[in-house]
């Protein structure tokens, strides 16, 4: 039984293989604990190079509770800085994006550059004796790692390499950006955001949870238990549920863990030769143009439902995009969801895609609500006092153990993907 610590082993007894404790979810002091060392320590998705293409091109997010500017230097390369001023610590950007040159505080007008260089001090005859410009820098992202364009920064100079973080997971990341003919994608289609009030790791396990379709998302279904469309080229979406069951078709989709909570699902199978439309055609003879008809028909099959690269973005290859995951408080959560814009393609197929996305994921679409009613429902639920447990054990001990050493697969509706999450986290919860 927990023991109500914060400790090493007061942490580790909330997590058993197939139950966690509802603390995990409702304790702010758990949450507290979760920024320091699980969002001030693992590699956290930032943004994307596209979404800062010229000199001085800012955005802003914040990882875990600290405030983080992305800019593009004026040399042109990418720098990741924490968004407070050295001198008296006030926000230095308040904006989501912009431009500027130079990035002066609103309090005294220091001013900086885009990699953080402090340029100027007002009134600088008023500095202490052996002041030096050079020691009030802003501080960097103590490491950054970049992926086909996806930034990604730790807060802890420690830590696993960004190159072992990422392997496992580069081929999903390919899996969407080979979609471009141009060989590249770009961020910078807009981007849905809503506030849920729920715990972040509600949406990081939903991201991947195929077990809850049938019935979270059951008005999407006609009578024939058949989603709508998802896909351009599309006349119909993936056969859901069959009479009042889960469907053979939904039950043969796989999910994979694969060390550090990375993990994803397979793709429903759809009915690949029949895809067709004027705008789809047209992509498909782009593509073929691009990368040749054998690689193109590679690229085009659906491999992967949704992945997640623990802790906090998620790339979907059925309605295209990015998710960022951004906790606030331990029942307030922020998502973020961006369009992905494949480079290269014809602009009717990038429309496309973004359309649908209103339909699936905005705030108020298809599917995405379902899953956001349900976040806060469970977080109101977790508030009883019935039991403190919550199951996490369909599937328990009938993993399967796959390649590379230490990957697991089973069936998508098991919830070997929540486990693989919660073992990240507690590793990453440990104190060491
Ligand atoms: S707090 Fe930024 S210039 Fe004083
Ligand atoms: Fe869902």
């Amino acid at each position: 039984m927990p023991d109500g610590s914060l400790n090493d082993r007061g942490i580790a007894s909330l997590i058993e293989p197939g139950r966690v404790h509802r603390r995990v979810y409702t304790d702010p002091a758990v949450f507290e604990l979760e920024m320091q060392r699980l969002f001030g320590r693992a590699w956290l998705f930032v943004g994307h190079a596209t979404q800062v293409p010229n000199p001085g091109d800012f955005i802003t997010t914040d990882l875990g509770r600290q405030p983080v500017l992305m800019t593009r230097h004026h040399d042109g390369s990418v720098r990741v800085v924490l968004n407070r001023c050295t001198h008296r610590g006030i926000k230095l950007v308040a904006e989501r994006q912009g431009n500027r040159q130079r990035l002066i505080c609103l309090y005294h007008g220091w001013t900086f550059d885009p990699d953080g260089t402090l340029l100027r001090v007002p009134v600088d005859e008023g500095c202490a004796p052996g002041f030096k410009l050079c020691d009030f820098n802003l501080a960097k992202a103590p490491r950054v790692g970049v992926y086909r364009g996806f930034v990604f920064a730790s807060l802890s100079p420690a830590g696993i390499a960004f190159d072992d973080w990422i392997a496992p997971m580069k081929q999903n990341i390919d899996d969407i950006v080979d979609r471009a003919p141009g060989g590249e994608i770009a961020l910078d289609a807009g981007v849905h955001r809503y506030l849920v009030r729920a715990n972040w790791k509600m949406q990081a396990e939903n991201a991947v949870d195929s077990y809850h379709v049938p019935f979270s998302h059951a008005s999407t279904v006609n009578q024939k238990g058949v989603q709508f469309s998802r896909r351009e080229g599309d006349n119909e979406g993936a056969k859901v549920v069959d009479g009042q069951r889960t469907a053979p078709q939904w039950k043969q989709r796989r999910s994979y863990s694969v060390g550090h909570g990375h993990c994803w699902t397979s793709n429903t199978e759809l009915k690949e030769n029949e895809r067709s439309s004027a705008v789809y055609d047209e992509y498909r003879r782009t593509l073929e143009a691009a990368v040749g008809k054998e690689r193109s028909d590679w690229i085009l099959t659906p491999r992967m439902h949704n992945s997640l690269l623990y802790p906090n973005v998620s790339f979907m290859g059925l309605n295209m995009h990015i998710r960022v995951i951004k906790p606030i408080a331990v029942d307030l959560t922020e998502v973020n969801i961006y369009p992905v814009r494949l480079l290269g393609a014809p602009e009717a197929m990038n429309e496309r895609n973004t359309r649908l996305l209103n339909v699936t994921h905005a705030a108020a679409s298809f599917v995405q609500s379902d899953d956001l009613e349900a976040f806060a429902r469970a977080q109101a639920g977790l508030q009883s006092l019935q039991t403190d447990w919550v199951d996490i054990s369909r599937g328990l001990g009938r993993e399967e153990a796959i390649d590379p050493p230490g990957a697991l697969r089973q069936m998508a509706t098991d919830e070997l993907v929540v486990r693989g999450q919660f073992r990240a986290w507690l590793d990453y919860m440990s104190e060491a």
